[in-house]
């Protein structure tokens, strides 16, 4: 089973962003797999590295959609980007340095604890600002969903509890 598996509870109602989500949950299975088979410590190394990148990548598109929709809560969502960043790319110069001394257990449940978490208590947050500015968002290449209708509250809290 991998580490984070995406589900439609999951959408924030941004296709690109939905998307990067699954394409994170699935870079995280690879380092999870490989780590699992004992790659060799350029290929994990690698993985790593594409991981800290997309994690970046995909934070500053986040927090672009944010700042097109004028969203108030940018500085604070930012600041969860901003450790998550941090701890990614920390993670990937420590296996560089010494790889038999990251614990990849940690960082495993590391990864499933904050990006549930993130995505259903933070990023749905924009949900409402990105609707009310579809045309901004669209206006930067970003395609808002159109039918946000089926995600029910109820929904979202029992994915957690599923999903944690
Ligand atoms: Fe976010």
């Amino acid at each position: 089973m991998p580490v984070l598996e995406w589900s439609p509870s999951l959408s924030v109602g941004v296709a690109s962003i939905d998307s990067d989500h699954q394409l994170l949950f699935s870079l995280i299975a690879d380092v999870d797999r490989a780590v699992q088979e004992k790659e060799e410590t350029s290929v994990i190394g690698s993985l790593l590295r594409s991981l800290a990148d997309y994690t970046d990548y995909h934070f500053a598109r986040e927090e672009r959609i944010m700042e097109v929709c004028a969203d108030p809560a940018l500085a604070n969502h930012k600041e969860y980007h901003d450790r998550l960043r941090a701890e990614v790319g920390d993670v990937s110069h420590h296996y560089a340095d010494d790889p038999d001394g990251v614990d990849f257990d940690h960082f495993r449940g590391m990864m499933r604890e904050w990006w549930v978490d993130h995505i259903l208590r933070v990023d749905v947050m924009m949900k409402p600002f990105v609707l009310a500015n579809a045309d901004k968002v669209a206006a930067i290449g970003e395609m808002p969903l159109v039918d946000l209708s089926g995600i029910e509250e109820d929904a979202l809290s029992e994915d957690l509890e599923w999903q944690i």
